[in-house]
């Protein structure tokens, strides 16, 4: 503040001042960030105060952009093809057209990584409408853009897996289908979820269409065994095609064959049935699975992640290490 007109003076920042000024916008959390490409500049940073977007990239001031996440495990890329198939369906849905082929963003990909030095770490791929002005209008833009993100991979805490998750129904509506299905930027919804997770004291939330069946977490779907041994997952209509559940979906008719499960279905689910499973569970990206053993204030099967959980997130980890169909090297 000016002591004399009482103004609150803020300083000017010259470009030639920036590089300095930006070591000191250096945050703890900034250490988790490891390296950032963008079209923007066709470039690569590794200083975290540097990773930026411009704020007229309709991506900052619309949500107008798709994204997508995934991990790289001991220097591969786990899935990536399934990923950047979505990154393509979600540009394709909103008509935003990829800068660069995916072969050529997966080759970015890779060298983003290879600056980045780490051999487990995640990757967040946003593909933008691009800078062009300030209004809604799309066609303002003459350039989509990619950035990418390289991270560090964090996964929940061991007793998460071993003692399982609580869930409770979330209040914030299911999307409409349209926008379910497409990985954008506009996650509002998603955000509320995560927020009344957090806030209620529970792991995750699981959103209810119109019609009582249940969709999806923030960023991560479900699965429930029922009574019969049928292994049931929400239809994709109003969630996202998580490339998770789809995997495990595949992995499970092994178990199917084994005996320990009866089917593998695709179908609507109420709370009510939700209630009466024998076996919950959660899968996302980053975490692969987790058991649910409460629901809605409801403590599901034994309130011990169950048999059906304990063996097929042992196949998604061999999956994940070891399937060379799903693998690809960075290094
Ligand atoms: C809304 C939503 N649902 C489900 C998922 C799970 O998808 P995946 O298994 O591909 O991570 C995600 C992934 O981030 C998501 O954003």
């Amino acid at each position: 503040m000016d002591s004399e007109s009482g103004q609150k003076k803020i300083r000017i920042i010259r470009p030639e001042d920036f590089v300095e000024f930006s070591q000191r916008l250096r945050k703890e959390y900034h250490d988790q960030y490891y390296a950032m490409y963008s079209s923007v500049w066709d470039g690569i940073v590794t200083e975290p105060a540097l990773m930026m977007v411009p704020v007229d990239d309709h991506m900052v001031h619309r949500g107008d952009a798709v994204f997508e996440a995934f991990k790289c495990v001991s220097g591969n890329l786990y899935n990536v093809h399934r990923h950047l198939e979505r990154l393509r369906f979600s540009a394709d849905q909103v008509a935003i057209e990829l800068p660069f082929p995916t072969g050529e963003i997966l080759e970015i990909v890779k060298e983003t990584i290879r600056v980045a030095a780490r051999k487990d770490c995640l990757v967040r791929l946003f593909v933008s409408r691009g800078p062009g002005g300030f209004t809604t209008d799309p066609y303002e833009c003459p350039q989509s853009q990619l950035y990418v993100v390289i991270t560090s991979l964090r996964y929940p805490p061991r007793e998460k897996y071993e003692e399982g998750v609580r869930v409770k129904v979330s209040a914030v509506p299911a999307k409409p289908g349209f926008f379910a299905n497409i990985k954008s930027c506009n996650y509002l919804p998603n955000v509320l979820m995560k927020k009344e997770a957090v806030d209620s004291g529970v792991d995750f939330t699981i959103c209810l269409d119109e019609s009582g069946s249940l969709g999806e977490s923030t960023t991560e779907n479900f699965g429930m065994v029922s009574k019969e041994g049928v292994l049931r997952f929400p239809r994709f209509d109003r969630i996202l095609r998580g490339t998770t559940v789809v995997r495990a979906s595949e992995l499970a008719r092994d178990l199917v064959d084994s005996g320990l499960l009866e089917d593998v279905v695709f179908c609507d689910i109420s709370v009510e049935e939700a209630r009466s499973a024998a076996e919950m569970m959660m899968f996302g990206t980053t975490f692969d699975m987790l058991p649910i053993v409460e629901f809605d204030g409801t403590i599901i099967g034994s309130g011990k992640p169950g048999k059906v959980f304990k063996e097929l997130y042992r196949l998604l980890l061999e999956d994940v290490h070891n399937n060379r169909n799903f693998l690809e090297p960075v290094f």
